[in-house]
């Protein structure tokens, strides 16, 4: 899945010019049941109207969003949206992945039958990930089903939580695991909004793109390597083809596994042990993409201790995420038995077989598997990373 060799124009990348709208597509079903959809990138979104020639016409939208993304987008959203819609109505959900359950989801259903809205209602997703998560969740069921769009905010929502239909909201025994795939109709990644994102956030949402090279793109890692300070400067281009890169090789894995089957698990490489994490410490306390970047850590130590990498590219890949502002060494869950509570966690994971724990391990630059590992060696992993 390499790409030959990655283009974003270095000489814009220094000026840090507005980049052109792009679309990336995401194909996905057949001809009887096209659930494929455009995931459009650039500035000022909001207010092209081109940008809504995805979706169909329908009288009510109902904007999601959360108390810290209301007060500064929500309007912006609201007036494009009232050229469209007779009706725009706003919801507001308390912020944080502490809110990710159902209390919360059922704001979305009252406001939903507060404001009697039927079938043809769009669900306009604004925030980041745990609000598009939501709020895609909540579309999968209303009425069975209504139209959902991701607006992301996050670095994090725009490389990856808006894109491929996952949609669910957490248990106190495990994260995620109330849910539904349920695809957007389109996806809205307006570069602006990254603007007044928290650094730490954005050190959050580098990990997921991050992410992308050691599963599928030895190419782009090299790109990230290279203009990680860019990055972290919030140059709009270097933005611009990060979000693209990414949304293309997450378009690619999931328009050949929708649902999971197999080679979609590739993309939950740091995953495994990012969830024990987040789980272990409490949700909120280390942000999902904190979780998932020390989990790569780990995780790419577990294929080091399997054999299938050597060490030099863990250690690039450990700094990589350092310099992005993540957190390399994971927790201690239980100063008893550090190690058997993360063997408990991760045995709650989704990719778990009969309490099995399954890994992505990466077996090469740029390519990754799925598979179990001893237990012992799982241990020595967590003895070595956590402190
Ligand atoms: P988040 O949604 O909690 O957003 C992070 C914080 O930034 C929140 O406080 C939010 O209010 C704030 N924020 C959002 N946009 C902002 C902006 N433009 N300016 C200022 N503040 C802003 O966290 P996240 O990292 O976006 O998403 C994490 C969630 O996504 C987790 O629940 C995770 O499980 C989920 N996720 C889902 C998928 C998927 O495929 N569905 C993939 C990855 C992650
Ligand atoms: N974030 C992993 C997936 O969408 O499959």
């Amino acid at each position: 899945m390499n790409s030959p060799k990655v283009t974003a124009n270095v000489s814009s990348i220094a000026h840090g010019s507005a980049p052109e709208t792009q679309t990336v597509s995401i194909r996905l079903g057949s001809d009887t049941s096209d659930r494929s959809y455009p995931i459009r990138i650039g500035s000022a979104l909001f207010d092209d109207p081109q940008t809504y020639a995805a979706i169909g016409r329908a009288t009510t939208a109902l904007i999601v969003s959360n108390t810290t993304v209301a007060p500064l987008y929500a309007q912006g959203l609201k007036s494009a949206l009232t050229a469209r819609f007779k009706n725009v109505h706003l919801v507001t959900l308390p912020d944080g992945e502490a809110h990710k359950n159902w209390q919360t989801l059922n704001l979305i259903f009252d406001a939903l039958l507060g404001q009697q809205c039927d079938r043809k209602t769009v669900l306009f997703a604004l925030g980041g990930g745990v609000v598009g998560d939501m709020t895609g969740f909540a579309a999968a069921s209303y009425m069975r089903g209504v139209p959902f769009v991701q607006v992301p905010t996050t670095l994090l929502a725009q490389v990856d939580s808006s894109v491929g239909g996952k949609t669910a909201i957490n248990h106190p025994l495990g994260k995620n695991m109330i849910g539904a795939f349920y695809q957007p109709a389109l996806v809205v990644c307006d570069l602006d909004t990254l603007k007044t994102l928290p650094e730490r956030e954005l050190s959050a949402g580098l990990a997921e793109v991050i992410k992308y090279g050691p599963i599928a793109d030895t190419a782009f890692l090299d790109w990230i390597d290279e203009n990680l300070d860019a990055l972290m400067a919030r140059n709009p281009v270097a933005l611009a083809h990060a979000v693209k890169r990414s949304c293309e090789i997450k378009a690619r894995v999931v328009g050949q596994d929708e649902r999971e089957a197999g080679l979609r698990a590739i993309l939950n490489f740091g995953h495994t042990f990012g969830h024990a994490i987040e789980a272990g410490m409490g949700y909120g306390k280390w942000l999902h993409g904190e979780a998932v970047g020390c989990g790569m850590v780990m995780a790419a130590e577990l294929s080091r201790r399997l054999g299938l990498i050597d060490s030099a590219f863990v250690e690039r890949l450990t700094r990589l995420i350092k310099r992005a502002g993540i957190p390399i060494v994971g927790p201690v869950l239980s100063p008893q038995n550090n190690a058997e509570r993360y063997l408990e966690l991760m045995r709650v994971d989704k990719k778990a077989e009969a309490g099995e724990i399954k890994f992505v391990v990466i077996n090469g630059p740029g390519h990754a598997a799925v598979q179990s590992a001893p237990d012992a060696l799982v241990r020595d992993v967590i003895d070595s990373c956590c402190r």
